[in-house]
C-alpha cells in the first residue's frame, strides 16, 4: 500500500497487512513443527497453503484445526522420491493454477547421528536425501510454475550449517549443502525466481506436533537465558520471516541466508 506525497516526490509506504493475499505457497513438512508455523503464517498473511508431508495424521489434523476450506490442502508425499514430488506438484498446479512460493522445510530434524567411526552409510544417505535432495527435487519440479508467477523459494537450513556439536556430521552437511544450493539456485533462476535460506536456531516445537505427540514445552529459565533475545524460538518466529521473504517487500533480496536464532550464534562462550 502506498500513501500519496507531492507529485514527483518518493512515496511513503505502509506495510501491507495481507502481503500474500491469494498467493499459493507450498510448504514441505508443513504438517507439524516449524513447517506448520510457516503454513499458519502464510494463511494469516492471506495466502493459500499446500502442505506436502509424509505424516498423514498430522496433515489431516492441520486441516481440521484451521477450518479454512479450499485455502489449505494436504498431500502425503515423500520429498526424497522424484516421481512422487513430480506427481504432487502436478496436482497442485491442477488444483490452484499457480504456485507463487515454495518453502523447502521437510527434514529429518534430529541432528545427532552418532560417532563418525560407526556412522552408517544408510543414515547419511537418508538424511541427505530428505534434507538436501528433497529441496532440489521440489524446486526443480515447481520451477516452471514459479517462473511464470515470478515466485520465491525458501530453504529451511539451520545454524548447524555454520557451527556444530559433536556427532552431527550428516545433519550439518545436509544444511551446509542447502546454503550452497540456495546461492546456486538464486544465480541460476534469477531474475524470475528469488531463492533465500532461513537458518533457525533453537525452535521449540513440542506444542506444534501432530496428534498424540503434542505436549507443552518443558523449558528451563537457563534455556531462555542463553539467548540474547531472552527466549527460545517458536515456529511463528520462522513463519514471520518466511512471509516477509515470500512477499513483494523482499523483491530485492535473493541468494541470502537469514539467521533467526535469538542471537545465540552471536554469543561468545568461555567456560568458567
Ligand atoms: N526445531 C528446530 O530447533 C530447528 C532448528 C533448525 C532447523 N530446523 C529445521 O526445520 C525443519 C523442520 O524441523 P522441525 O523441528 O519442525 O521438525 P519436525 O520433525 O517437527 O517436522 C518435520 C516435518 O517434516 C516431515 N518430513 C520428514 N521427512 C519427510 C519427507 N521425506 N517427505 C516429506 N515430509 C517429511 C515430518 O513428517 C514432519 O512433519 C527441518 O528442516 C529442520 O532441520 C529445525
Amino acid at each position: 500500500m502506498r500513501k500519496r506525497t507531492k507529485p514527483g516526490a518518493p512515496p511513503i509506504s505502509a506495510p501491507d497487512p495481507r502481503p500474500l493475499l491469494d498467493r499459493v505457497v507450498l510448504v514441505t513438512g508443513g504438517a507439524q513443527g516449524v513447517g506448520r508455523g510457516i503454513a499458519q503464517a502464510v494463511l494469516g498473511a492471506g495466502g493459500m497453503v499446500a502442505i506436502g508431508d509424509i505424516d498423514r495424521d498430522a496433515g489431516r489434523d492441520c486441516l481440521r484445526d484451521w477450518d479454512v476450506g479450499a485455502r489449505a490442502f494436504f498431500s502425503r508425499v515423500d520429498v526424497s522420491r522424484e516421481a512422487a514430488v513430480a506427481r504432487w506438484i502436478r496436482s497442485i498446479r491442477q488444483r490452484f493454477g499457480h504456485i507463487h512460493g515454495l518453502v523447502n522445510n521437510a527434514g529429518i530434524a534430529e541432528p545427532h547421528g552418532g560417532p563418525l567411526a560407526t556412522l552408517q552409510l544408510e543414515h547419511w544417505q537418508r538424511v541427505l536425501a530428505t534434507n538436501l535432495t528433497g529441496a532440489m527435487l521440489c524446486s526443480k519440479h515447481a520451477l516452471p510454475a514459479l517462473r511464470s508467477a515470478q515466485g520465491a523459494i525458501i530453504n529451511i537450513a539451520s545454524t548447524r550449517a555454520l557451527q556444530s556439536e559433536p556427532d552431527s556430521e550428516a545433519y550439518a552437511a545436509s544444511k551446509g549443502g542447502l546454503l550452497a544450493l540456495t546461492h546456486a539456485m538464486a544465480v541460476s533462476l534469477g531474475p524470475d525466481v528469488r531463492v533465500n535460506a532461513i537458518s533457525p536456531g533453537w525452535i521449540e516445537t513440542s506444542a506444534w506436533k501432530g496428534p498424540g505427540r503434542r505436549r507443552a514445552a518443558r523449558l528451563r529459565a537457563a534455556d531462555h537465558a542463553q539467548h540474547p533475545a531472552g527466549r527460545v524460538g517458536t515456529p511463528l518466529d520462522i513463519g514471520a520471516l518466511a512471509v516477509f521473504l515470500l512477499s513483494d517487500a523482499a523483491r530485492f533480496i535473493t541468494g541470502q541466508n537469514f539467521i533467526a536464532d535469538g542471537g545465540m550464534t552471536r554469543r561468545m562462550i568461555y567456560l568458567p
